[in-house]
């Protein structure tokens, strides 16, 4: 039986990676680890919770020693657009906190998930279809977080034995709390605008592919190579993962198929554009395949049709704005 300690557990991410993992590991399990509002709604009901600076290592290690902690979930991070904004937080948050779960992992016997991302690549990576091994030379502060992140996470297992595994996250579409300030967000605020009924207007040009996941592949990528079998893993920190590629274009017709009416025009945001076109159309996700079955079960459609029912249940249906 894991004990786990999630550190973020409000964002994107977390929000909803910790009630999956209750429902699977039972609810005293799960240690939410928090930090500023917003808070789910029914947050300090839902189980045990923490607040934890993840900064600070010492907060880490008295919530780890505190509830007997043996996995550390650490999904602390300052998004890609928002980190070009203030890099030095970008740094703060995304690759000191790393180093902080580490040493408390190492310490104190822990296993490590720590969501590495698409932005772990670069102009210089090949763009499609980007192999599992190649060329890492992001050019925003949060990818050299994410790659620093990769290294020091196999340091740690291959020089102290600690067990940690991590996964590239495309872009996350969700319905439960929204992204901050990523540059795939556009991808999630355009189904809120939908079902709103209101126009959108898209940050991203036309012809930008991005490799996108919906929530619950993204979950089951983060619990699923938390249990693989170790013996099997070639990689570890960090193995891309897909599901589905696609540019504004097809994610708009896809929308239309269900809303018709539904209006997109464009007004790029330079930076938003600029991280884009340095990040890969799709990713080569075959060692991830092989190594521990990954397997994504959501396409565009199913997620579009997905992502439409619960908002609509969420906020009703609404007239569509032409
Ligand atoms: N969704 C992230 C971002 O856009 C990428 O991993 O910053």
């Amino acid at each position: 039986m894991k004990n786990i300690l999630i550190v973020g557990s409000t964002g994107q991410i977390g929000s909803e990676l910790s009630i999956k993992l209750r429902s699977i590991y039972g609810e005293n399990n799960v240690v939410c680890g928090y930090y500023k509002p917003p808070y789910p709604e029914g947050f300090f009901e839902s189980g045990p919770t923490i607040e934890i600076d993840a900064t600070d290592k010492q907060q880490i290690a008295d919530a780890v020693k505190k509830h007997n902690i043996d996995t550390i979930y650490n999904l602390a991070a300052i998004l890609s657009a928002t980190a070009e904004k203030n890099p030095k937080l970008g740094w703060d948050v995304g690759l000191n906190s790393l180093m902080n779960c580490l040493d408390v992992a190492k310490e104190l016997d822990c296993a490590v998930f720590t969501p590495s991302s698409i932005g772990a690549f670069g102009p210089s990576t090949p763009k499609d279809k980007t192999p599992q091994d190649t060329i890492q030379r992001p050019t925003t502060v949060y990818g050299i977080t994410k790659v620093m992140g990769e290294l020091l996470s196999d340091y740690y297992y291959t020089r102290w034995g600690v067990d940690t595994r991590s996964v590239r996250f495309p872009g996350i579409i969700s319905n439960l709390t929204l992204p901050g300030g990523g540059t795939t967000d556009y991808a999630v605020e355009i189904y809120y605008k939908a079902v709103a009924g209101e126009k959108f207007t898209c940050p991203i040009k036309a012809g930008t592919f991005m490799d996108m996941m919906y929530m619950p592949d993204a979950l089951n990528a983060a619990i699923s190579i938390m249990e693989a079998n170790p013996d099997k893993l070639i990689h570890r920190n960090s193995f891309n993962i897909a599901a589905m590629s696609f540019d504004p274009e097809m994610i708009y017709s896809a929308i239309k198929k269900h809303y018709p009416g539904f209006v997109m025009e464009y007004d790029v945001d330079p930076l938003k554009q600029h991280i884009a076109d340095s990040w890969p159309n799709s990713l080569d996700d075959t060692c991830a395949r092989q190594e521990w079955n990954w397997r994504p079960e959501y396409d565009l459609e199913k997620m579009t049709a997905d992502m439409i029912r619960v908002l609509k249940d969420r906020f009703g249906s609404v007239k569509v704005t032409k």
